[in-house]
């Protein structure tokens, strides 16, 4: 309401009353609702950042001679899963036995069955809890998912218009989610899989799933020779009929065929900067001698004491003994695990050290990638869930 002074005296003295009344009326004509407090963008940053979402497996299909798809179904509270950039992985816990079991994986799904309140893996029968999810676990059994992490995704700002993906093993998993949303819209631009296999069994996918113009798939198999598909390895020869001006390369796979293909890479002077490759979770280290320590952990204020070997990491350790340490990427890079070392030795393998030069001076670690050398006492965050 506007009120601009008036020349006539006593004219203002009576629009005020005017004005009073006026108000009056329009509080009486208000509904009696309370003030909404959650506006829409704070929702949005809830259904983005939800923390953890609770899920239970519904179906598991065997896929290829060693993998196991399996799909989640949201229990949120909204009916979904967080949306995500295809090629992202999110992180599975559940509690099993006195044990409590995490771990990453990519996601194989698209961004739109998130919405949807689907969200499918593929699990190979490899380590402990992969062997659970596929083995043990019954349908219905619940389980965690973490938030989407990871910047292995398509990025027009830093990519080439066109990625050749080049897979081996479960690593093709990242791809067929990023497939499987040029399919359905919801990313737009050219990819080539080159993906390498024993036999046609070991082939968990269907290349017919795939039927966009945008997408190439080519299939090498290294012990069998079968029409419709390549015989031998990731040649350069094969890699230069595969690209253009504009490719950047992604990889996902075993750590033997990132240094494969980099060498043939190098051979046709690929510029390295244009070169991803989505890093593995550290696992156990072979020892010369095996020892088993004494961990002593702190938890804001609770202690516990934990035994530890020195060829397996402190949160592997801690999970067997039914502790939940906070992890998300378990190779040392994101620093959701970062924790206080108070005494003891450790060590951690210098292509797995991303701490920053300040948290290796004073003594903070990412247990995820961070063996025991001696006893040792650590101050670890809390999960919150
Ligand atoms: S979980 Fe990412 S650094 Fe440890």
């Amino acid at each position: 309401m506007i009120f601009k002074r008036s020349e006539i005296p006593g004219e203002d003295i009576r629009r005020a009353m005017e004005m009073t009344a006026k108000r009056r009326q329009l509080i009486d004509e208000s509904p009696a609702d309370p003030i909404v407090y959650e506006y829409g963008v704070n929702r949005l940053a809830k259904d983005l950042h939800p923390g953890t979402v609770r899920a239970k497996i519904t179906a598991r299909e065997a896929c290829g001679a060693d993998c196991c798809r399996i799909t989640l179904e949201s229990l949120a509270e909204n009916g979904r899963f967080p949306y995500f950039r295809a090629g992202q992985f999110v992180t599975l816990s559940c509690r099993a036995g006195d044990s409590y079991l995490s771990r990453p994986y990519s996601v194989v799904s698209s961004p739109e069955d998130a919405l949807e309140g689907k969200l499918e893996i593929m699990v190979q029968r490899k380590g402990i809890f992969s062997k659970y999810l596929i083995e043990q676990a019954a349908d219905g059994s619940e389980v965690m998912v973490g938030e989407p992490s990871g910047d292995f995704h398509f990025d027009d700002i830093r990519d080439g218009s066109h990625i050749l993906a080049i897979a081996g093993g479960s690593g093709v998993t990242p791809f067929l989610s990023m497939m499987k949303a040029i399919c359905e819209g919801s990313e737009d631009f050219r990819l080539t899989l080159i993906y390498g296999a024993r036999t046609r069994a070991h082939v968990p996918f269907d290349p017919a799933d795939f039927a966009d113009d945008r997408i190439r798939i080519e299939i090498i198999l290294s012990e069998e020779e079968a029409e419709g598909f390549r015989h031998g390895f990731i040649t350069a020869d094969l890699l230069k009929d595969c690209m253009d001006d504009d490719t950047s390369v992604f990889m996902c796979g075993p750590d033997a065929m990132y240094r494969f293909v980099r060498k043939e890479l190098e051979s046709l002077t690929f510029d390295s900067s244009h070169i991803r490759q989505e890093r593995n979770s550290v696992g156990d280290r072979e020892v010369a001698e095996k020892k088993t320590f004494r961990l002593t952990v702190h938890i804001r204020d609770e202690v516990c004491t934990v035994e530890a070997g020195n060829d397996e990491t402190i949160v592997t350790a801690l999970e067997r003994a039914g502790i939940a340490a906070p992890v998300r990427c378990r190779n040392g890079v994101c620093g959701f695990c970062h924790s206080r070392v108070i005494s003891g030795e450790y060590y951690v393998a210098a292509e797995n050290d991303f701490r920053r030069a300040a948290d290796r001076k004073f003594g903070y670690i990412h247990p995820c990638s961070t063996y025991p050398e001696s006893d040792m006492e650590i101050d670890i965050p809390a999960v919150t869930v």
